[in-house]
């Protein structure tokens, strides 16, 4: 059992920072229904977060761009449901915060409201400053996104490593300074280089939690249904996969259909 879970019934803004102090590692996973959430919490997860990747992984969309506020409230409410002791962080979907501060706080709002989430999470610098801001006025805690920002994937165009030059990758620490700053309680970090997410989470007190952006962090965080092997056309580097299910569940799909045809399921001892 971690440290954490034998320390903390239940995981707040305050253990995240309290762990980084302290020197544990932080572990954050996804999760966007019930009966996902409650394996995942309870197996001990600190956060779970009900990301944006529910368009991609949940609905078969090709970005995130497309999921509503409406959709997150949906699949946020079905986590906060199983969840005894993680902490609930819920992504602000693509359009629902970017306008202005006033609808950057009202969706905040309809998050803590309709689904109970603990804490929201928007990505961006110093370009949505003013919308963090309002949002932490009103009393949500916000997590900060940087690096490879997928609702920013157009803008982009490709998924590729960032702030690899140096001009980005100071832009990157400046904005992680100023979240900080801010007040906003952790980040992520995805997909930057190792060496920059190391300098980032030494210049910062609250947690960076990393999602390919090497061991330096004080924390990881993975799709869950990347890291169960579900999702087997995907293969980044930085994805560790602990179990095959693609394979496994085809196989035992495979076995129900054949048990069907031959008239081998039902048997009689699962009849009545
Ligand atoms: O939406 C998501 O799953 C995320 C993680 C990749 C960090 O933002």
């Amino acid at each position: 059992m971690s440290v954490a879970k034998k320390q903390y019934k239940r995981i707040t803004t305050k253990s995240l920072v309290e762990m980084k102090a302290n020197g544990e590692k932080i572990s954050m996973l996804t999760a966007y229904d019930y009966t996902m959430a409650k394996i995942v919490d309870g197996a001990g997860i600190d956060v779970i977060l009900v990301g944006d990747s529910a368009s991609n992984v949940m609905a078969g969309h090709e970005t995130t761009l497309p999921i509503t506020l409406d959709e997150m409230i949906y699949h946020a409410s079905s986590v906060v449901r199983a969840v005894e002791r993680s902490l609930v962080v819920v992504d602000l979907p693509f359009g629902s915060y970017q306008s202005d501060p006033k609808e950057a706080l009202r969706s905040a709002i309809r998050i803590m409201k309709e689904s109970g989430g603990h804490s929201i999470k928007v990505e961006g610098g110093k370009e949505i400053k003013e919308s963090i801001k309002r949002i932490l006025n009103a009393g949500i805690p916000v997590m900060g996104h940087l690096g490879l920002t997928p609702q920013s994937i157009y803008k982009f165009g490709t998924y590729t490593v960032r702030a690899k030059e140096e001009e980005e990758a100071e832009k990157l620490l400046e904005d992680a300074l100023m979240l900080e700053r801010l007040g906003c309680f952790a980040l992520v970090l995805e997909k930057v280089p190792a060496a920059l997410a190391e300098k980032v989470a030494k210049s910062i007190s609250i947690p960076v939690i990393g999602i390919g952006a090497g061991s330096g962090v004080d924390g990881q965080v993975l799709v869950t249904h990347d890291m169960l092997g579900m999702t087997h056309e995907f293969h980044p580097r930085f994805l560790r996969r602990y179990l095959d299910l693609y394979s496994e569940m085809t196989t035992a799909f495979e076995s129900y259909i054949s048990d069907v045809k031959s008239k081998d399921f039902p048997s009689e001892k699962e009849q009545y």
